[in-house]
């Protein structure tokens, strides 16, 4: 299913006053089947571009196309209900949006809502509320009876329901304790291995890009002014100084020992594969 944005402007409360053009002449392609990264400074239209991936936003200049529909500027939005059943976009602090009396009804009201039998649709719940790690006996709870972190992954269970192909998150792991947020990232790789479904999450945390996502786009004031590699990234340091990110604690130990005249190979981006090195090193010597 290709993901693709072609000269994408998005103006917010266009011809008022406030009109304000928070993305500019976005091209920019996707790649199926991997995890990718969207980062940027605060303000940079993050939140903006992955919205116009379910229609959420629409764009007023150029066209959005995901898998077989294409959203173009000026055009009304076709087949508005099958694009969000292939595209599950994930909000931040989505467990906001948990209102169903029980857990099972939350996650099973999305696939009902497109149609399936209730049946079918609470085969799918406990699917996904098992892929999400919640315990059955939860099943018939309250979600006002979780935590934090178990709400959250209740909402996901939600859009993961109703089979999306192309799952989005913003900012997924914000407010989480960092164990819940590693727990979280490692879902996510997960169902991107197990499925092959392609990913996309905005972040701030430059951790979680280096160890989870396959690439990385920067936005920079509404325009891409990155897309590579995840690696590619990393070895490019002034992207994150540009983009005013602080680099993850390996990256920024490398570079201070490269300042004191200790070289490591560019890939190695983790602290198993540097310990390696730092080892075999002393060995020589
Ligand atoms: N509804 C709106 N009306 C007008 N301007 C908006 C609206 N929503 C966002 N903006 C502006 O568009 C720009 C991009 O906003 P967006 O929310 O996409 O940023 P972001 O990169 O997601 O930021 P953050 O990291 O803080 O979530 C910002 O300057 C913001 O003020
Ligand atoms: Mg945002």
């Amino acid at each position: 299913m290709s993901i693709r944005f072609e000269k994408v402007d998005h103006e917010y409360s266009p011809k008022t006053p406030f009109a304000f053009l928070a993305l500019q002449d976005i091209d920019l392609e996707f790649t199926e089947g991997k995890i990718t990264a969207v980062i940027g400074a605060t303000g940079s239209g993050k939140t903006t571009l992955v919205q116009h991936l379910n229609g959420l936003l629409l764009p007023t200049k150029g066209s959005v196309t995901v898998g077989e529909h294409t959203i173009k500027a000026g055009e009304k939005l076709k087949n508005v209900k099958d694009l969000r059943k292939n595209v599950g976009l994930v909000f931040q602090f989505a467990e906001y949006q948990l209102f169903e009396e029980t857990i099972l009804k939350d996650v099973a009201f999305g696939p009902q809502n497109f149609g399936v039998d209730e049946l079918t649709a609470n085969e799918a719940a406990k699917r996904a509320l098992k892929t999400v790690g919640i315990d059955e006996a939860d099943y018939e709870k309250s979600p006002l009876e979780l935590s934090g972190g178990q709400k959250r992954r209740v909402a996901i269970a939600g859009i993961l329901a109703m089979q999306p192909r192309l799952l989005v998150l913003d900012e997924p792991t914000a407010g989480l304790d960092p164990q819940g947020a590693k727990n979280m990232m490692e879902l996510f790789r997960s169902i991107n291995k197990k499925s092959g479904i392609t990913i996309i999450i905005v972040t701030h945390n430059m951790e979680h890009v280096l160890d989870y996502c396959d690439e990385t786009v920067i936005l920079e004031k509404g325009k891409v002014i990155f897309h590579d590699t995840a690696r590619e990234f990393f070895e490019n340091p002034q992207y994150m100084e540009r983009a005013r990110i602080d680099a993850p604690n390996i990256i920024r130990f490398k570079e201070l020992c490269r300042q004191r005249g200790l070289e490591f190979d560019r890939d190695t981006l983790s602290i198993e594969q540097l310990a390696r090195q730092v080892a075999a090193r002393r060995k020589k010597k």
